[in-house]
């Protein structure tokens, strides 16, 4: 077994099983802060865009975040390790669970304070590409108290809170779990990511 597989072995034991999963250490907290610190600047110079959803791309009380995505031929090089460390998870979940993920896309995400993302299933309507859904979270120091959890919302009708600290990375199958994102009483900074299938339309 080659050592990424092994080291992803709990997250993919955990996705088989309940279709979920939280990882604590994908990054070390140098890379994590970095990431932040990236975020933060390029939210403070005004590189965000206010999101937007459905196909007219209309922006909606649905949705309080601003995104950027990350252009995959040129990260930065904070980007860099994040991006080869989320090859690595994907690599050893393919191998681990055969899902035929051939790609990922991922991009910074800012709420502001009393910003939500109302419950939603992240696979899109016309696409069936999106497999697995990933956050990586960009927090120092987050307490409970500072709301901003993603609810996850199970399939027996409970649910599971996940708070943003930095370094945590929540994994789910973008098909099954609807969730949403709560207000927080800080700013909240993530990574959203998608890993992709080829999409069953588009195979030979
Ligand atoms: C999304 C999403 C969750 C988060 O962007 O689809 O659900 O915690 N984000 O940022
Ligand atoms: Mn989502």
């Amino acid at each position: 077994m080659s050592s990424a597989t092994q080291e992803f072995e709990h997250a993919s034991a955990a996705l088989a099983v309940d279709g979920w999963c939280v990882l604590a250490d994908l990054l070390t907290p140098a890379q994590t802060l970095a990431l932040a610190r990236e975020c933060r600047a390029l939210h403070d110079g005004h590189q965000l865009t206010p999101a937007a959803t459905g196909a007219d791309r209309a922006q909606t009380p649905l949705r309080g975040d601003a995104t950027r995505w990350f252009a995959p031929e040129t990260l930065s090089a904070v980007q860099q390790p994040f991006a080869a460390r989320l090859d690595a998870l994907r690599l050893a979940l393919n191998r681990a669970l055969l899902l035929g993920l051939v790609d990922s896309e991922s991009h910074y995400a800012v709420y502001a304070p009393g910003a939500i993302y109302a419950r939603h299933l992240d696979q899109l309507r016309h696409s069936d590409a999106r497999v697995l859904s990933a956050a990586f979270y960009l927090n120092h120091a987050w307490q409970d108290a500072d709301g901003g959890a993603l609810r996850l919302h199970l399939a027996d009708r409970s649910h599971r809170d996940i708070y943003p600290r930095a370094g945590t990375l929540l994994l789910f199958l973008s098909a099954e779990f609807e969730h949403e994102v709560l207000p927080a009483t800080r700013q909240r900074m993530s990574i959203a990511c998608w890993m992709r299938q080829r999409e069953l339309g588009a195979r030979g």
